[in-house]
Protein backbone atom coordinates (compact mmCIF):
# COMPACT_ATOMS: atom_id res chain seq x y z
CA UNK A 1 0.00 0.00 0.00
CA UNK A 2 2.78 2.34 0.72
CA UNK A 3 3.49 2.62 -3.08
CA UNK A 4 0.25 4.83 -3.30
CA UNK A 5 2.88 8.14 -2.59
CA UNK A 6 1.26 10.20 -4.94
CA UNK A 7 0.61 14.02 -3.14
CA UNK A 8 -2.73 13.65 -4.48
CA UNK A 9 -4.42 10.39 -4.23
CA UNK A 10 -6.36 9.36 -1.20
CA UNK A 11 -6.23 6.17 0.14
CA UNK A 12 -10.27 4.62 0.78
CA UNK A 13 -9.80 1.72 3.80
CA UNK A 14 -13.17 0.26 4.21
CA UNK A 15 -13.85 -1.30 7.67
CA UNK A 16 -17.88 -2.41 6.91
CA UNK A 17 -16.65 -5.76 8.11
CA UNK A 18 -15.19 -4.53 11.51
CA UNK A 19 -16.46 -1.20 12.92
CA UNK A 20 -19.47 -1.69 10.70
CA UNK A 21 -20.38 -5.32 11.81
CA UNK A 22 -20.04 -3.91 15.65
CA UNK A 23 -23.47 -2.08 15.01
CA UNK A 24 -25.59 -3.86 17.08
CA UNK A 25 -27.63 -6.54 15.28
CA UNK A 26 -25.44 -5.64 11.96
CA UNK A 27 -23.92 -9.52 12.31
CA UNK A 28 -22.80 -11.02 8.66
CA UNK A 29 -21.55 -15.01 8.65
CA UNK A 30 -18.30 -15.70 6.78
CA UNK A 31 -19.78 -16.13 3.35
CA UNK A 32 -21.56 -12.57 3.00
CA UNK A 33 -18.43 -11.11 4.21
CA UNK A 34 -16.65 -12.33 1.48
CA UNK A 35 -19.21 -11.17 -0.37
CA UNK A 36 -18.83 -8.04 0.60
CA UNK A 37 -14.96 -8.29 0.71
CA UNK A 38 -14.71 -9.40 -3.38
CA UNK A 39 -17.34 -6.85 -4.69
CA UNK A 40 -14.98 -3.82 -2.24
CA UNK A 41 -12.31 -5.57 -4.10
CA UNK A 42 -13.63 -5.19 -7.28
CA UNK A 43 -14.99 -1.58 -7.02
CA UNK A 44 -11.58 -0.54 -6.31
CA UNK A 45 -11.63 -0.02 -2.49
CA UNK A 46 -7.39 -0.03 -1.27
CA UNK A 47 -7.64 -1.62 2.02
CA UNK A 48 -10.36 -3.67 3.27
CA UNK A 49 -10.48 -4.50 7.31
CA UNK A 50 -12.08 -7.69 7.83
CA UNK A 51 -11.90 -8.13 11.34
CA UNK A 52 -10.79 -8.36 14.79
CA UNK A 53 -9.48 -12.11 14.78
CA UNK A 54 -8.79 -12.26 18.95
CA UNK A 55 -12.42 -11.19 19.10
CA UNK A 56 -14.05 -14.51 17.85
CA UNK A 57 -13.59 -18.12 16.38
CA UNK A 58 -16.02 -16.56 13.89
CA UNK A 59 -14.09 -12.91 13.22
CA UNK A 60 -10.56 -15.29 12.73
CA UNK A 61 -12.17 -17.64 10.48
CA UNK A 62 -13.81 -14.68 8.61
CA UNK A 63 -10.35 -12.84 8.44
CA UNK A 64 -8.80 -15.63 7.03
CA UNK A 65 -11.10 -15.73 4.64
CA UNK A 66 -11.26 -12.56 3.46
CA UNK A 67 -7.20 -12.69 3.27
CA UNK A 68 -6.68 -15.83 0.79
CA UNK A 69 -9.59 -14.79 -1.45
CA UNK A 70 -8.67 -10.99 -1.54
CA UNK A 71 -5.64 -10.23 -3.70
CA UNK A 72 -5.72 -6.57 -5.45
CA UNK A 73 -6.73 -5.11 -2.14
CA UNK A 74 -4.74 -5.37 0.96
CA UNK A 75 -6.35 -6.99 3.67
CA UNK A 76 -6.22 -5.71 7.64
CA UNK A 77 -7.33 -7.42 10.63
CA UNK A 78 -7.41 -5.22 14.21
CA UNK A 79 -5.48 -5.93 17.39
CA UNK A 80 -4.90 -4.25 20.78
CA UNK A 81 -1.57 -3.30 22.22
CA UNK A 82 -0.68 -6.60 22.93
CA UNK A 83 1.45 -9.88 21.39
CA UNK A 84 -1.41 -12.33 21.64
CA UNK A 85 -3.69 -10.01 19.75
CA UNK A 86 -0.87 -9.24 17.27
CA UNK A 87 0.05 -12.71 16.94
CA UNK A 88 -4.15 -13.78 16.02
CA UNK A 89 -4.16 -11.29 13.72
CA UNK A 90 -1.23 -11.91 11.79
CA UNK A 91 -2.09 -15.76 12.14
CA UNK A 92 -5.77 -14.76 10.30
CA UNK A 93 -3.87 -12.31 7.64
CA UNK A 94 -0.65 -14.48 6.48
CA UNK A 95 -2.44 -15.86 3.59
CA UNK A 96 -3.15 -12.65 2.02
CA UNK A 97 -0.97 -10.74 -0.97
CA UNK A 98 -1.16 -7.63 0.79
CA UNK A 99 -1.67 -8.34 4.78
CA UNK A 100 -1.97 -5.04 7.04
CA UNK A 101 -1.78 -5.21 10.68
CA UNK A 102 -3.77 -2.77 12.08
CA UNK A 103 -2.79 -1.93 16.16
CA UNK A 104 -4.44 0.32 18.48
CA UNK A 105 -4.35 1.82 21.73
CA UNK A 106 -6.12 4.72 23.47
CA UNK A 107 -4.13 7.70 23.97
CA UNK A 108 -6.75 10.22 25.63
CA UNK A 109 -6.12 11.31 28.90
CA UNK A 110 -9.98 10.28 29.86
CA UNK A 111 -9.69 6.62 28.16
CA UNK A 112 -6.01 5.85 29.41
CA UNK A 113 -7.49 6.80 33.14
CA UNK A 114 -10.76 4.97 33.09
CA UNK A 115 -10.27 2.36 30.50
CA UNK A 116 -6.97 1.16 30.51
CA UNK A 117 -5.96 2.08 33.95
CA UNK A 118 -2.53 2.91 32.54
CA UNK A 119 -0.13 5.81 33.06
CA UNK A 120 0.68 7.79 29.80
CA UNK A 121 4.69 6.33 29.86
CA UNK A 122 3.09 2.77 30.27
CA UNK A 123 0.45 3.24 27.44
CA UNK A 124 3.82 5.27 25.25
CA UNK A 125 5.70 1.97 25.79
CA UNK A 126 2.79 -0.40 24.97
CA UNK A 127 3.11 1.56 21.91
CA UNK A 128 6.50 1.22 20.88
CA UNK A 129 6.31 -3.27 22.02
CA UNK A 130 3.15 -3.69 19.95
CA UNK A 131 4.46 -1.14 16.86
CA UNK A 132 7.75 -3.15 16.92
CA UNK A 133 6.20 -6.59 16.89
CA UNK A 134 3.87 -6.28 14.72
CA UNK A 135 6.34 -4.53 12.06
CA UNK A 136 8.56 -7.89 12.72
CA UNK A 137 5.31 -10.55 11.11
CA UNK A 138 4.06 -7.86 8.32
CA UNK A 139 5.96 -5.04 6.50
CA UNK A 140 2.51 -3.13 6.21
CA UNK A 141 1.83 -1.62 9.95
CA UNK A 142 -1.13 0.72 10.29
CA UNK A 143 -1.11 2.38 14.70
CA UNK A 144 -4.33 3.91 15.51
CA UNK A 145 -4.51 6.11 18.67
CA UNK A 146 -8.25 5.72 19.67
CA UNK A 147 -9.64 8.44 21.17
CA UNK A 148 -6.89 11.25 19.83
CA UNK A 149 -9.25 14.18 18.61
CA UNK A 150 -9.48 13.78 22.54
CA UNK A 151 -6.05 13.73 23.51
CA UNK A 152 -3.35 16.29 24.14
CA UNK A 153 -1.57 17.74 21.89
CA UNK A 154 2.36 16.87 23.30
CA UNK A 155 1.26 13.62 24.16
CA UNK A 156 -0.15 12.71 20.94
CA UNK A 157 2.79 14.29 19.18
CA UNK A 158 5.21 11.94 20.70
CA UNK A 159 2.90 8.68 20.20
CA UNK A 160 2.66 9.29 16.91
CA UNK A 161 6.60 10.08 16.37
CA UNK A 162 7.54 6.80 18.21
CA UNK A 163 4.85 4.37 16.56
CA UNK A 164 6.43 5.91 13.14
CA UNK A 165 10.00 5.22 14.43
CA UNK A 166 8.62 2.01 15.05
CA UNK A 167 8.25 1.29 11.75
CA UNK A 168 4.16 2.21 11.19
CA UNK A 169 3.82 3.12 7.59
CA UNK A 170 0.11 4.45 8.62
CA UNK A 171 -0.90 6.85 11.07
CA UNK A 172 -4.67 6.81 11.94
CA UNK A 173 -6.09 9.57 14.16
CA UNK A 174 -9.61 8.26 15.08
CA UNK A 175 -12.48 10.57 16.11
CA UNK A 176 -13.88 7.90 18.42
CA UNK A 177 -16.84 9.32 20.01
CA UNK A 178 -17.51 11.93 16.99
CA UNK A 179 -16.89 15.07 19.39
CA UNK A 180 -15.23 16.38 16.75
CA UNK A 181 -16.07 19.57 14.47
CA UNK A 182 -14.54 19.82 10.91
CA UNK A 183 -12.48 23.39 11.58
CA UNK A 184 -11.28 21.77 14.83
CA UNK A 185 -10.38 18.25 13.33
CA UNK A 186 -8.53 20.21 10.10
CA UNK A 187 -6.22 22.09 12.83
CA UNK A 188 -5.55 18.74 14.66
CA UNK A 189 -4.13 16.96 11.70
CA UNK A 190 -2.66 20.29 10.88
CA UNK A 191 -0.63 20.61 14.15
CA UNK A 192 0.29 16.75 13.33
CA UNK A 193 1.40 17.49 10.11
CA UNK A 194 3.88 21.04 11.26
CA UNK A 195 5.02 19.26 14.55
CA UNK A 196 5.78 15.55 14.33
CA UNK A 197 9.25 15.23 12.77
CA UNK A 198 9.00 11.88 10.84
CA UNK A 199 5.38 12.43 9.78
CA UNK A 200 6.52 12.43 5.74
CA UNK A 201 7.32 8.68 6.56
CA UNK A 202 3.77 7.78 6.87
CA UNK A 203 0.63 8.38 5.20
CA UNK A 204 -2.41 10.06 8.22
CA UNK A 205 -5.55 8.57 8.20
CA UNK A 206 -8.44 9.58 9.89
CA UNK A 207 -11.54 7.17 11.43
CA UNK A 208 -14.23 9.58 11.82
CA UNK A 209 -17.52 8.54 14.06
CA UNK A 210 -20.83 10.43 12.77
CA UNK A 211 -21.74 10.83 16.65
CA UNK A 212 -22.78 14.61 15.67
CA UNK A 213 -23.33 13.66 12.37
CA UNK A 214 -20.20 15.20 11.15
CA UNK A 215 -18.02 12.01 10.05
CA UNK A 216 -17.85 13.00 6.49
CA UNK A 217 -17.43 17.13 6.98
CA UNK A 218 -14.24 15.31 9.41
CA UNK A 219 -12.89 13.33 7.15
CA UNK A 220 -12.80 15.88 3.86
CA UNK A 221 -11.66 18.60 6.26
CA UNK A 222 -8.80 16.67 7.58
CA UNK A 223 -7.64 15.50 3.58
CA UNK A 224 -7.64 19.12 2.86
CA UNK A 225 -5.38 19.47 5.93
CA UNK A 226 -2.91 16.95 4.93
CA UNK A 227 -4.64 13.55 5.48
CA UNK A 228 -4.65 10.56 3.05
CA UNK A 229 -6.48 7.69 4.01
CA UNK A 230 -9.79 7.60 4.98
CA UNK A 231 -11.34 5.15 6.80
CA UNK A 232 -15.05 4.43 6.24
CA UNK A 233 -18.22 2.37 5.87
CA UNK A 234 -20.50 1.35 3.22
CA UNK A 235 -24.14 2.91 3.93
CA UNK A 236 -22.23 4.62 7.28
CA UNK A 237 -22.73 1.38 8.92
CA UNK A 238 -20.85 1.56 12.07
CA UNK A 239 -20.80 2.07 15.84
CA UNK A 240 -23.56 4.01 17.24
CA UNK A 241 -24.59 6.88 14.93
CA UNK A 242 -21.95 4.88 12.21
CA UNK A 243 -18.72 5.93 10.51
CA UNK A 244 -18.22 8.19 7.85
CA UNK A 245 -20.33 6.73 5.00
CA UNK A 246 -18.07 5.77 1.29
CA UNK A 247 -20.01 6.71 -1.21
CA UNK A 248 -20.13 9.56 0.55
CA UNK A 249 -16.89 10.52 0.87
CA UNK A 250 -16.00 9.13 -2.37
CA UNK A 251 -18.45 11.06 -4.62
CA UNK A 252 -17.41 14.38 -2.64
CA UNK A 253 -13.94 13.93 -3.55
CA UNK A 254 -15.48 13.31 -7.37
CA UNK A 255 -17.91 16.05 -7.43
CA UNK A 256 -15.98 18.90 -5.85
CA UNK A 257 -12.73 18.41 -7.75
CA UNK A 258 -12.51 22.49 -7.81
CA UNK A 259 -12.19 22.55 -3.89
CA UNK A 260 -11.13 18.73 -3.35
CA UNK A 261 -8.55 17.95 -6.59
CA UNK A 262 -7.89 14.52 -4.70
CA UNK A 263 -8.02 10.99 -6.55
CA UNK A 264 -9.63 7.89 -4.94
CA UNK A 265 -9.11 4.24 -6.98
CA UNK A 266 -13.06 3.75 -6.50
CA UNK A 267 -15.00 3.07 -9.44
CA UNK A 268 -18.42 4.54 -8.56
CA UNK A 269 -20.26 2.72 -10.42
CA UNK A 270 -20.33 0.06 -8.12
CA UNK A 271 -21.84 1.97 -5.49
CA UNK A 272 -25.04 1.33 -5.45
CA UNK A 273 -24.62 -2.36 -5.98
CA UNK A 274 -22.50 -2.38 -2.49
CA UNK A 275 -24.82 -0.47 -0.90
CA UNK A 276 -27.46 -2.61 -1.76
CA UNK A 277 -25.58 -5.68 -0.76
CA UNK A 278 -24.95 -4.57 2.66
CA UNK A 279 -28.57 -3.50 3.69
CA UNK A 280 -29.78 -7.03 2.11
CA UNK A 281 -27.39 -8.74 4.48
CA UNK A 282 -26.98 -7.11 7.58
CA UNK A 283 -31.18 -5.80 7.69
CA UNK A 284 -30.10 -2.38 7.75
CA UNK A 285 -32.33 -0.36 5.60
CA UNK A 286 -30.92 2.86 4.10
CA UNK A 287 -33.14 5.74 4.60
CA UNK A 288 -34.82 7.28 1.56
CA UNK A 289 -33.28 10.71 2.04
CA UNK A 290 -29.76 9.14 2.42
CA UNK A 291 -27.22 11.03 0.20
CA UNK A 292 -26.09 9.47 -3.08
CA UNK A 293 -28.00 5.75 -1.88
CA UNK A 294 -31.37 7.00 -0.71
CA UNK A 295 -34.12 5.77 -2.63
CA UNK A 296 -34.86 9.82 -3.23
CA UNK A 297 -31.56 10.74 -4.01
CA UNK A 298 -32.07 11.37 -7.76
CA UNK A 299 -35.74 11.46 -7.42
CA UNK A 300 -37.40 14.64 -8.58
CA UNK A 301 -40.52 14.86 -7.21
CA UNK A 302 -41.48 18.82 -7.63
CA UNK A 303 -43.21 20.34 -10.97
CA UNK A 304 -40.78 23.29 -10.91
CA UNK A 305 -37.66 20.48 -10.51
CA UNK A 306 -39.02 18.22 -13.11
CA UNK A 307 -39.41 21.12 -15.45
CA UNK A 308 -35.25 22.43 -14.67
CA UNK A 309 -34.42 19.02 -15.36
CA UNK A 310 -35.95 18.32 -19.01
CA UNK A 311 -34.75 21.42 -19.89
CA UNK A 312 -30.98 20.29 -18.22
CA UNK A 313 -30.08 17.73 -16.02
CA UNK A 314 -27.59 19.58 -14.38
CA UNK A 315 -30.44 22.49 -13.26
CA UNK A 316 -31.41 19.94 -9.87
CA UNK A 317 -28.66 17.02 -10.28
CA UNK A 318 -24.87 17.52 -9.43
CA UNK A 319 -24.00 14.14 -10.03
CA UNK A 320 -25.50 11.94 -12.39
CA UNK A 321 -27.17 8.36 -11.20
CA UNK A 322 -25.40 6.55 -13.77
CA UNK A 323 -22.26 7.67 -11.82
CA UNK A 324 -22.96 5.56 -8.87
CA UNK A 325 -24.37 2.69 -10.54
CA UNK A 326 -28.19 3.44 -10.59
CA UNK A 327 -29.68 2.31 -13.92
CA UNK A 328 -33.30 3.72 -14.38
CA UNK A 329 -35.92 0.18 -13.69
CA UNK A 330 -35.42 -2.05 -17.19
CA UNK A 331 -37.72 -4.36 -18.13
CA UNK A 332 -35.44 -7.38 -18.37
CA UNK A 333 -37.71 -10.21 -20.03
CA UNK A 334 -40.44 -12.11 -20.16
CA UNK A 335 -41.83 -15.63 -18.85
CA UNK A 336 -40.78 -16.55 -22.73
CA UNK A 337 -36.82 -15.60 -21.99
CA UNK A 338 -34.83 -18.12 -22.35
CA UNK A 339 -31.90 -19.74 -20.16
CA UNK A 340 -29.21 -18.09 -22.31
CA UNK A 341 -30.73 -14.21 -22.31
CA UNK A 342 -31.38 -15.29 -18.49
CA UNK A 343 -27.93 -15.83 -17.88
CA UNK A 344 -26.47 -13.06 -20.14
CA UNK A 345 -28.83 -10.64 -18.35
CA UNK A 346 -27.37 -11.83 -14.81
CA UNK A 347 -23.87 -11.49 -16.26
CA UNK A 348 -24.70 -7.63 -17.09
CA UNK A 349 -25.86 -7.48 -13.55
CA UNK A 350 -22.70 -8.61 -12.04
CA UNK A 351 -23.88 -11.77 -11.00
CA UNK A 352 -21.73 -14.97 -12.39
CA UNK A 353 -23.55 -18.14 -11.02
CA UNK A 354 -22.19 -22.05 -10.84
CA UNK A 355 -24.29 -24.12 -13.26
CA UNK A 356 -26.70 -26.01 -10.33
CA UNK A 357 -26.98 -22.20 -8.73
CA UNK A 358 -27.92 -20.79 -12.39
CA UNK A 359 -30.55 -23.87 -12.65
CA UNK A 360 -32.19 -23.20 -9.79
CA UNK A 361 -31.98 -19.46 -10.13
CA UNK A 362 -33.85 -19.80 -13.64
CA UNK A 363 -36.50 -22.21 -12.17
CA UNK A 364 -36.88 -19.62 -10.13
CA UNK A 365 -37.57 -16.82 -12.49
CA UNK A 366 -39.83 -18.73 -14.79
CA UNK A 367 -42.06 -18.88 -11.80
CA UNK A 368 -41.50 -15.30 -10.63
CA UNK A 369 -42.59 -14.51 -14.25
CA UNK A 370 -45.59 -16.36 -14.32
CA UNK A 371 -46.82 -14.24 -11.03
CA UNK A 372 -45.70 -11.08 -11.92
CA UNK A 373 -46.10 -8.83 -15.81
CA UNK A 374 -42.69 -7.52 -15.65
CA UNK A 375 -39.83 -8.45 -14.39
CA UNK A 376 -37.32 -5.73 -13.45
CA UNK A 377 -33.47 -5.66 -12.93
CA UNK A 378 -34.52 -5.16 -9.08
CA UNK A 379 -36.35 -8.01 -9.29
CA UNK A 380 -33.39 -10.70 -10.66
CA UNK A 381 -31.12 -8.82 -8.10
CA UNK A 382 -33.61 -10.03 -5.07
CA UNK A 383 -34.08 -13.31 -6.54
CA UNK A 384 -30.29 -13.84 -7.02
CA UNK A 385 -29.36 -12.87 -3.66
CA UNK A 386 -32.18 -14.64 -2.22
CA UNK A 387 -31.36 -17.75 -3.98
CA UNK A 388 -27.33 -17.28 -2.16
CA UNK A 389 -25.95 -19.71 0.16
CA UNK A 390 -29.19 -21.76 0.22
CA UNK A 391 -27.46 -25.27 -1.14
CA UNK A 392 -26.55 -26.51 2.27
CA UNK A 393 -29.82 -24.89 4.19
CA UNK A 394 -30.77 -27.91 6.33
CA UNK A 395 -34.27 -26.56 6.61
CA UNK A 396 -36.24 -25.41 3.02
CA UNK A 397 -39.13 -24.09 2.33
CA UNK A 398 -41.77 -26.19 0.16
CA UNK A 399 -44.78 -24.07 0.65
CA UNK A 400 -47.47 -22.69 2.62
CA UNK A 401 -51.22 -21.68 2.23
CA UNK A 402 -52.20 -18.76 4.66
CA UNK A 403 -55.96 -17.86 5.90
CA UNK A 404 -55.96 -14.09 6.57
CA UNK A 405 -58.50 -11.27 7.04
CA UNK A 406 -60.36 -9.88 9.38
CA UNK A 407 -62.41 -12.40 10.91
CA UNK A 408 -59.68 -14.84 12.08
CA UNK A 409 -58.43 -16.87 13.58
CA UNK A 410 -55.45 -16.54 11.18
CA UNK A 411 -54.25 -20.01 9.69
CA UNK A 412 -50.90 -21.13 8.08
CA UNK A 413 -50.44 -24.58 6.13
CA UNK A 414 -46.75 -25.33 6.14
CA UNK A 415 -44.84 -27.63 5.03
CA UNK A 416 -40.72 -27.63 5.16
CA UNK A 417 -38.03 -29.99 4.22
CA UNK A 418 -35.75 -30.74 6.87
CA UNK A 419 -32.75 -32.90 6.38
CA UNK A 420 -34.41 -34.34 3.08
CA UNK A 421 -37.52 -35.34 5.29
CA UNK A 422 -40.78 -32.84 4.13
CA UNK A 423 -42.56 -32.08 7.71
CA UNK A 424 -45.86 -30.20 7.28
CA UNK A 425 -48.31 -28.61 9.97
CA UNK A 426 -51.12 -26.31 10.19
CA UNK A 427 -50.91 -23.34 13.28
CA UNK A 428 -52.48 -20.95 14.01
CA UNK A 429 -51.42 -16.77 15.06
CA UNK A 430 -52.22 -13.17 15.71
CA UNK A 431 -51.86 -12.83 12.11
CA UNK A 432 -50.56 -14.52 9.37
CA UNK A 433 -47.41 -13.61 9.52
CA UNK A 434 -47.59 -14.88 13.38
CA UNK A 435 -49.42 -18.17 12.12
CA UNK A 436 -46.93 -18.49 9.62
CA UNK A 437 -43.72 -18.22 12.34
CA UNK A 438 -46.01 -20.27 14.86
CA UNK A 439 -45.54 -23.25 12.03
CA UNK A 440 -41.76 -22.91 11.61
CA UNK A 441 -41.42 -23.49 15.27
CA UNK A 442 -43.74 -26.52 15.37
CA UNK A 443 -41.60 -28.11 12.78
CA UNK A 444 -38.83 -27.31 14.16
CA UNK A 445 -38.98 -25.83 17.76
CA UNK A 446 -36.32 -23.43 18.99
CA UNK A 447 -35.67 -21.17 21.32
CA UNK A 448 -34.82 -18.19 19.01
CA UNK A 449 -36.09 -15.10 20.09
CA UNK A 450 -37.69 -13.04 16.95
CA UNK A 451 -35.69 -9.72 16.70
CA UNK A 452 -36.76 -7.85 13.53
CA UNK A 453 -39.24 -8.15 11.06
CA UNK A 454 -38.91 -6.02 8.17
CA UNK A 455 -40.67 -6.00 4.77
CA UNK A 456 -39.47 -3.84 1.80
CA UNK A 457 -41.11 -3.72 -1.53
CA UNK A 458 -38.12 -4.23 -4.68
CA UNK A 459 -40.51 -2.39 -7.31
CA UNK A 460 -43.46 -0.14 -7.78
CA UNK A 461 -46.72 -2.14 -8.54
CA UNK A 462 -48.98 -4.76 -6.09
CA UNK A 463 -47.28 -7.35 -7.63
CA UNK A 464 -44.03 -5.84 -6.91
CA UNK A 465 -41.71 -8.82 -4.78
CA UNK A 466 -41.52 -8.43 -0.63
CA UNK A 467 -38.35 -8.74 0.69
CA UNK A 468 -38.33 -9.83 4.12
CA UNK A 469 -35.28 -9.66 6.45
CA UNK A 470 -35.98 -11.36 9.83
CA UNK A 471 -33.30 -10.66 12.83
CA UNK A 472 -33.37 -14.07 15.21
CA UNK A 473 -31.31 -13.87 18.35
CA UNK A 474 -30.17 -16.92 20.34
CA UNK A 475 -27.77 -16.78 23.38
CA UNK A 476 -26.23 -13.15 22.74
CA UNK A 477 -26.00 -14.61 18.70
CA UNK A 478 -27.79 -12.76 15.99
CA UNK A 479 -28.10 -13.58 12.43
CA UNK A 480 -30.61 -12.15 9.60
CA UNK A 481 -31.97 -14.03 7.14
CA UNK A 482 -33.76 -12.83 4.00
CA UNK A 483 -36.60 -14.19 1.64
CA UNK A 484 -38.23 -12.84 -1.58
CA UNK A 485 -41.45 -13.50 -3.34
CA UNK A 486 -44.53 -11.83 -4.55
CA UNK A 487 -46.09 -13.22 -2.11
CA UNK A 488 -44.98 -10.78 1.15
CA UNK A 489 -46.01 -14.35 3.81
CA UNK A 490 -43.99 -16.71 1.69
CA UNK A 491 -40.99 -14.03 2.10
CA UNK A 492 -41.39 -14.29 5.61
CA UNK A 493 -41.54 -17.65 5.90
CA UNK A 494 -37.99 -17.68 3.58
CA UNK A 495 -36.58 -15.24 5.48
CA UNK A 496 -37.54 -16.94 8.83
CA UNK A 497 -35.92 -19.83 7.46
CA UNK A 498 -33.02 -18.28 6.16
CA UNK A 499 -32.20 -17.29 9.83
CA UNK A 500 -32.65 -20.63 11.29
CA UNK A 501 -30.66 -21.97 8.83
CA UNK A 502 -27.63 -19.16 9.48
CA UNK A 503 -27.69 -20.15 13.81
CA UNK A 504 -28.16 -23.96 12.61
CA UNK A 505 -24.78 -23.14 11.20
CA UNK A 506 -23.60 -21.24 13.63
CA UNK A 507 -24.29 -24.21 16.46
CA UNK A 508 -22.73 -26.53 14.15
CA UNK A 509 -19.39 -24.45 14.32
CA UNK A 510 -19.23 -23.98 18.13
CA UNK A 511 -21.31 -27.43 19.26
CA UNK A 512 -22.39 -30.43 16.81
CA UNK A 513 -23.70 -32.12 19.10
CA UNK A 514 -26.61 -29.07 19.92
CA UNK A 515 -27.81 -29.73 15.98
CA UNK A 516 -31.29 -31.30 17.13
CA UNK A 517 -33.33 -28.56 17.93
O1 LIG B 1 -13.27 4.41 16.55
C1 LIG B 1 -12.11 4.01 16.77
O2 LIG B 1 -11.31 4.67 17.43
C2 LIG B 1 -11.72 2.72 16.23
C3 LIG B 1 -10.28 2.35 16.32
C4 LIG B 1 -10.10 0.94 16.73
C5 LIG B 1 -9.59 2.65 15.03
O3 LIG B 1 -12.53 2.03 15.65
ZN1 LIG C 1 -14.34 3.23 15.04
Amino acid sequence: MNEIRDRNRVVIFDTTLRDGEQSPGASMNLEEKVRIASLLEEMGVDVIEAGFPIASNGDFEAVSAVAKRVKASSVAGLARASRKDIDRAWEALKGARRPRIHTFISTSPLHMKFKLQMEPERVHQAIVDSVTHARNLCDDVEWSAEDASRTEHDFLCRCVESAIKCGAGTINIPDTVGYAVPEEFAALIAMLMNRVPNIDKAIVSVHCHNDLGLAVANSLAAVRAGARQIECTINGLGERAGNAALEEIVMALKTRQDLMPYATGVKTEYITKASRLVSTITGFPVQPNKAIVGANAFAHESGIHQDGMLKHAGTYEIMTPESVGLTRSTLVMGKHSGRHAFKSKLKELGFELGDNALEDAFRRFKELADKKKDVFDEDLIALVEDEAERGNDIIKFVSLQVIAGSKGPQRADLELDVDGTVKSTTATGDGPVDATFNAIKHIFPHEAKLQLFQVHAVTAGTDAQAEVTVRLEEKGKTVNGQGADTDTLVAAARAYVHALNKLLTKRQKTAPAALTA
